[in-house]
Order: C-alpha cells, then structure tokens, then sequence
C-alpha cells in the first residue's frame, strides 16, 4: 500500500512539474494563465514559490503526456487528474484551469485546486482533486508547508478561506497564514496548526458566509483547546481583495487593529442582531455561554465568563450557572 501511495505521489509531483511547465513555457500558458496571474497582481517570485500553473484548455494534454512518460493509467485515475468515463474513454479533469498545487507538510503535491479563467455563472470557480489514497481534505490545510515556520516563529496563524488569499497574504508579507479551502473547518485542520501554535486568528471574507463560517469555526477551535481571535473583512473583501486594494502596509495595519478576540466579536455581532429585544438579548447570552462552554481549560472559562458578564451586563453567578448547566449536558 505504501509503494502505491509513492506511486500516486510521484505522479501528482510530475503533474504539477507538467502545470508549471505549461504556464511559464507555453505561448497559451503566457498569454492565459501567466497574464491572469499578474493581472490579479501577483508577483513572478511568488507564482513561482507556490508553484502555480495552467492546465491547457485541450480534452487530454495531461493525460496524453502522462502515457508518454510511461504512467499506469489505473495509477493516473486514481490520483483524480484523469477522469475515466464509463465508454473506457479517459480525459483531464482539469482543463483550461491555472492552477494551484496543494503541499503536504514536506513540500510533496497531493493534489491541486484549479481556478476557471471565465466569467459565466455555470462554471464551477474553483475544481479540486478528489478524495484518494494520497489526497484527504479535512486533513490538509492549504499553504501550511510554506507557513510553517512563520508560525512558530509568530506563535500565531491565520486561517483564510481561499488560496488567493494565502498567496496575496505572503507577498503582502505575512507568511504565518494557511486556508481551508472551501471545506468548512475539520478538527483534523486544527489538529495540524496545533503542532505550530494554540493561537488563530480568522480572517473570513466579510460576506455573510464569511461570518456563518467563522462562527462555526470558533467553536471548534475553542472546542480544540486554541485561542481564537477574529477579524472580518469590509463586507465584499476577503484578505486577498483587501491586500491588493491598500497594500502591504495598511492590510498589516488593518489586521492588528482590527483583530478581536472571539469574545468581543460574537457578543458584537450578535447584539447588533438583537438590538434592544430582551428575548433576543437572552438568547445571545445563551449563545455566547454555549461557546465559552467548549473551552476545555475551567480557568480560561472563568475569565472568559467574567469578561461576558461585563460585556452584557450580567451577573457573573447566574452566567456561571448556565455554564455549568451546559457542561453537565455535554457529559
Ligand atoms: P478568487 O475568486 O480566486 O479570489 O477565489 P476566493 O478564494 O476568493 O473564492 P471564494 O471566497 O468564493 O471561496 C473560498 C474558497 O472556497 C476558494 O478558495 C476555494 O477553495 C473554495 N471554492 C470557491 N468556489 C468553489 C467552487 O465552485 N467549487 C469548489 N469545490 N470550491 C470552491
Ligand atoms: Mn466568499
Ligand atoms: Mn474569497
Ligand atoms: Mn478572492
Ligand atoms: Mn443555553
């Protein structure tokens, strides 16, 4: 099992040696997918530190040169590069694509996101590989191999939706930064930055998905043991659009400004939701004590408990009740 897994791992590698190829050596890959890149504002030195590509718009670029180089087809399939059709007929699952590797902790290619160049609202934005023996989504977190050392060296992470924004982020400067890429966030994830740091901040897209999501992830960072601070982007900006807008130096302004720890952001963005209502108003202690309940460390709790009190005018002993009540229903 471990040798095919090397197999499928050295084929994913070639693949994206394939993709670089075709972006930096292709009159097709130039004028498509290296012109779009840069038009996105992406510096050449950091095209080529992530590694990204184009895949030719053609049935089976890939596939055709893959049996050249000798390839077993069963392998190609399997890795998903290949889609094999139910007439026997094989062709690339990513076509007319740039497209972005994704890197396991050591530097390997496990699979890849590939980003559509057209506008029209049928086609999907973004194809990833699928599920293989290689390749497991909740267990990978885009741009952690290039971010590692920034976040032990910052004992901090961010955490993004989307590859333009890791890639913006590092060369806006800030290296500590990794995605989830359109998975909601897996505990597995959060497992993976914890060999790095107990400290994530949340920069989701200032969208109401953004806030869902970033809610959601919260609470299964704070589930997990993890500080958790968040910061929301203005409403239709997600990091990458923000970095490209006002530079390096205001977005790194922008994040140490505006970061909060996750108390004061759930308490404010559920208040601004209830408004005077008392029912309402109840509801979000309900809400916020929920959250505070997760965290594993009583101490941490209890300060957290003391900070709610304060934030929503309440008395700590009833809020310490509830707390408990919570506690008890999760055992
Ligand atoms: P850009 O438009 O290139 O800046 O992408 P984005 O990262 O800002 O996209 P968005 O905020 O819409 O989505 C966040 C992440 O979700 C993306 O980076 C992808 O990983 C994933 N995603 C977005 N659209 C799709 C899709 O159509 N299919 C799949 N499978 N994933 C998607
Ligand atoms: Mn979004
Ligand atoms: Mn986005
Ligand atoms: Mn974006
Ligand atoms: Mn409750």
């Amino acid at each position: 099992a471990s040798d095919k897994r090397e197999s499928l791992l050295i084929i994913t590698n070639w693949a994206a040696k394939f993709f670089r190829e075709s972006l930096w050596d292709t009159e097709d890959g130039q004028a498509i997918g290296l012109s779009y890149f840069r038009e996105r504002g992406y510096r050449d030195d950091i095209i080529k530190k992530f590694e990204l590509g184009y895949s030719p718009e053609a049935w089976a670029a890939l596939y055709e040169e893959a049996v050249k180089g000798g390839f077993s087809e069963e392998f190609l399939d399997e890795t998903g590069l290949i889609i094999r059709r139910d007439d026997g007929k094989r062709y690339d699952r990513f076509r007319g694509r740039v497209m972005f590797p994704i890197h396991n902790l050591t530097g390997r290619v496990l699979g890849f996101g590939g980003r559509t160049l057209k506008t029209d609202k049928k086609t999907p934005k973004y194809v990833n590989s699928p599920e293989s023996l290689i390749y497991h989504k909740s267990d990978v977190l885009y741009g952690l191999y290039f971010a590692k050392k920034a976040i032990t060296d910052q004992d901090n992470c961010f955490l993004v939706e989307g590859y333009a924004d890791v890639i913006s982020m590092h060369q806006a400067g800030v290296e500590n930064v990794v995605a989830s890429s359109g998975t909601s966030l897996t505990t597995g994830q959060i497992r993976l930055i914890s060999r790095f740091t107990r400290n994530v901040t949340i920069l989701y897209d200032g969208d109401a998905a953004g806030i869902k999501a970033s809610l959601r992830g919260m609470d299964m960072l704070l589930e997990e043991g993890m500080n958790v601070k968040v910061l929301l982007f203005p409403d239709g900006d997600d990091p990458d659009s923000f970095a490209m807008k006002h530079g390096a130096m205001q977005f790194k302004q922008y994040i140490a400004e505006n970061s909060k720890d996750f108390i004061f952001y759930k308490t404010d963005i559920l208040l601004k939701d209830a408004g005077n209502d008392p029912v309402k108003r109840a509801g979000v202690i309900h809400d916020v004590v929920d959250s505070i309940a997760l965290i594993p460390d009583d101490i941490k709790a209890s300060v957290f408990i003391r900070e709610c009190s304060r934030l929503l005018d309440i008395e700590e002993r009833l809020l310490i009740a509830e707390l408990n009540k919570q506690k008890l229903q999760a055992i």
